[in-house]
């Protein structure tokens, strides 16, 4: 069993300082990369105030595909440049987002989303998928968000082996 303490973290930086340690405890053992981009989900869920949806979509051929996620059933495909998603796919570069109904073409999958943040999970130069995490708070995400959950992402790709399905 793999205890999860609650985090009183002082600050944003501390915060995924320690996120990022229990996701090393969490992979580290093991590289099935289903269970562990599961697993990180749950870790997120239960650690990162203020969410309503966390989860992955993984690119299939030439779209992204709904993967692991916690929160309520989210729509299913969505293409390149499409959504927040798709634009942070289709653009490599992580999507921060304060109002979501100011963002053009916003896929909303859950009416209490307010802001959002999506981050690409790119391999060896290959697109792998998004990370993508909703907020009922607008303005939620920031700079130290898009850090700590790039070293997140990061510490996902050392550990895990992508499998080739999704090619
Ligand atoms: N809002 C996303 C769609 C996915 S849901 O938020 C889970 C987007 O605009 O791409």
């Amino acid at each position: 069993m793999f205890e999860i303490k609650e985090i009183n973290a002082e600050n944003k930086k501390e915060l995924y300082t320690r996120i990022n340690v229990y996701l090393k405890g969490l992979i580290c053992e093991d590289s099935d990369w289903l269970a562990g981009i599961s697993n990180a989900c749950a870790l997120l869920n239960l650690t990162l105030p203020d969410i309503n949806w966390v989860g992955f979509y993984l690119w299939k051929g030439n779209e992204l595909v709904l993967g692991p996620f916690q929160g309520k059933p989210a729509c299913i495909r969505i293409g390149p440049g499409k959504g927040v998603c798709g634009t942070a796919a289709a653009q490599r570069k992580i999507q921060v987002v304060e109002d979501v109904d100011k963002f053009p073409g916003h896929i909303a999958c859950d009416s209490a989303s307010r802001s959002e943040i999506v981050v690409p999970v790119i391999k060896n130069g290959r697109l792998l998928g998004v990370l993508d995490i909703d907020s009922p708070v607008k303005a939620r995400f920031d700079e130290q968000d898009a850090a700590g959950l790039s070293e997140f992402v990061d510490i996902l790709n050392m550990y895990l082996e992508w499998s080739d399905i999704f090619v």
